[in-house]
């Protein structure tokens, strides 16, 4: 069901916009020529709030926590009240917790499951009638994706549930032009690691970790070429090769040793 957005405002909507990927996801499409608004959504205001100043477009400041029903409904009016012409949606919200089953508290467990999955399949499902042919959807994901992976379990779970839903969503959305991309990187330098460190140190180095800007430079690029899966790096290329071809238990052993580096 498509919302008629003809001579409507072209709106890129970007969550987790006050930190890390989105943030940069963000300053990148604010140079876009598809794009004449962003909307920012995450918790933090004054984060939010320093970002409009520095983009050189009109930005719309939502302030949501996109676990919250309540938070949801109004993204919803917003959009029903505006009618948008929303050529991006960018899902970057989203985080992971370090640990195991039972170090792990089931309430982060639970939250990692509304954020990662539930919140992402939400905002998608409401933002796609408001975007026409040549939309682009990127929905941030993780390498961790491609196989099970202990002391990240429920994190990884959640990254694959939705690979799974980005693949066929892509097929379903096939006939209106949209184009949607999982994006699957390795470590990034963001503040991912300083929120999964709290509920444990269970990998002690991040082996080539990128720059923000190069994986959503290569992001955009690999959305725009209609790829469903972005890896964006070397590393979650052969991860994502490996979790193909190779049994789950030998990845699994693989990343026991690597996280011990
Ligand atoms: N960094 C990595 O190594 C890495 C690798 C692969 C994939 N990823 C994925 O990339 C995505 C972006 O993460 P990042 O690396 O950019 O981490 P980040 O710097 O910690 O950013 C996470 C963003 O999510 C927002 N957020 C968290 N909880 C929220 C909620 N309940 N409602 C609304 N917004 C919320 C945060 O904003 P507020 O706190 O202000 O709400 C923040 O803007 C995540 O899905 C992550 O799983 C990260």
């Amino acid at each position: 069901m498509a919302v008629d957005t003809q001579k409507a405002t072209k709106v890129a909507i970007v969550t987790g916009a006050s930190s890390g990927m989105g943030r940069e996801f963000a300053r990148q499409l604010a140079k876009s020529d598809e794009v004449e608004e962003i909307w920012l959504i995450a918790r933090r205001r004054e984060r939010l709030e320093e970002l409009a100043r520095e983009l050189p477009c009109a930005t719309k400041i939502m302030c949501e926590d996109l676990t919250s029903a309540s938070d949801m409904d109004h993204i919803a009016a917003e959009l029903s009240k505006q009618k948008p012409n929303v050529t991006y949606l960018v899902s970057a919200a989203g985080f992971g917790k370090f640990g195991t089953w039972d170090t792990i508290p089931v309430q982060d467990n639970d939250a990692m499951i509304d954020l990662n999955c539930k919140a992402m399949v939400h905002i998608t499902t409401i933002v796609l009638p408001y975007m026409r042919r040549g939309s682009h959807v990127l929905e941030i994901v993780s390498c961790s994706a491609f196989t099970p992976l202990p002391h990240l379990n429920v994190y990884a779970a959640s990254k694959a549930f939705m690979q799974s839903y980005v693949r066929a969503l892509r097929w379903e959305v096939r006939g209106r032009g949209v184009c949607v991309t999982a994006v699957c990187p390795g470590w990034v330098k963001t503040e991912f690691m300083q929120t999964a460190e709290k509920t444990g140190h269970d990998v002690r180095h991040y082996l080539g970790a990128q720059k923000p800007q190069t994986v959503v430079r290569r992001s955009l690029l690999a959305n725009k070429c209609h790829f469903a899966i972005a890896t964006c790096g070397i590393g979650a290329f052969v991860l994502r090769i490996l979790g193909k071809f190779i049994p789950h238990c030998i990845t699994m052993a693989g990343w026991a040793g690597v996280r011990r580096l």
